[in-house]
């Protein structure tokens, strides 16, 4: 496996407990972020079917779940993935990595990556992203959510656990401007400040696949 999945696999391998009870109940606390993906969940469709990839314990699948997405989880932890499971007994959860996702090419209404592309070098989301469009179909959504910045926040030690890893804070511009090389088309980004103990503003940015003939660079160059 390669070094950054395996760094991030065991950093939440170790974590998983604590995170979950840490982030729990968070999303009852931000009106915010629920009417994010309120209109994400719109924007599906009632009954898409959507992949929650880097789904940790499962509370954004859970949620979409409730608001009625036929959402699957997807992890590389199965710390996570058993957290994930027991809180959430009727949503599909598997173990593996989005760099290889286990749907069909064209078979997701929708895509959410609820803040896990944060631990993926800024050289491999061209690749992560392109598998992300292939796996939608043309019109599908992408939910992308991370923290913003320039400047990596690095954790050491949480909750005592000995386990070490690098958040990738990014811009907005940035993030939009790979995904439109990737297929995409952008439809939204909202922004909020930090607050209470973060550090940073977040990201939220809604994107659609592109039909076929507006697809990304690597397909036009392959004519
Ligand atoms: C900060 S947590 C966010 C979890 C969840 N989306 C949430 O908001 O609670 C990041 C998650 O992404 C997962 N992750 C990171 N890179 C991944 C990859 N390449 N494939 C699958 N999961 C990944 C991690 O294992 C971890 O559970």
């Amino acid at each position: 496996m390669t070094d950054f999945l395996s760094t991030t696999r065991t950093f939440y391998d170790a974590i998983a407990e604590d995170y979950s009870e840490r982030f729990r109940n968070e999303l009852a606390d931000r009106p915010l972020e629920r009417a994010v993906l309120g209109l994400y969940a719109e924007l599906v469709g009632a009954g898409g079917k959507v992949a929650d990839l880097g789904c940790g314990p499962g509370r954004s699948t859970g949620h979409l779940s409730r608001l009625g997405l036929d959402i699957a989880g997807l992890d590389l932890s199965e710390s996570m993935l058993a957290v994930a499971r027991r809180e959430n007994p009727a949503v599909p959860f598997h173990q593996g990595s989005m760099f290889d996702l286990p749907f069909a090419d064209g078979s997701l209404d929708g895509v959410l990556c609820w803040y896990s592309s944060i631990h993926t070098p800024a050289a491999e989301l061209p690749r992560l992203f392109t598998g992300f469009r292939d796996a939608l179909a043309p019109g599908g959504h992408l939910l992308l959510a991370f923290q913003v910045g320039d400047e990596p926040r690095h954790y050491d030690q949480p909750w005592g656990h000995p386990v070490a890893i690098d958040f990738l804070r990014r811009r907005p511009e940035f993030m939009e401007d790979l995904l439109k090389r990737s297929g995409f088309t952008m439809l939204s980004r909202t922004v909020r400040e930090a607050t209470g103990e973060e550090k940073t503003p977040h990201a939220f940015l809604i994107a659609e696949r592109a039909e076929a003939s507006e697809d990304a660079e690597d397909t036009e160059s392959a004519e």
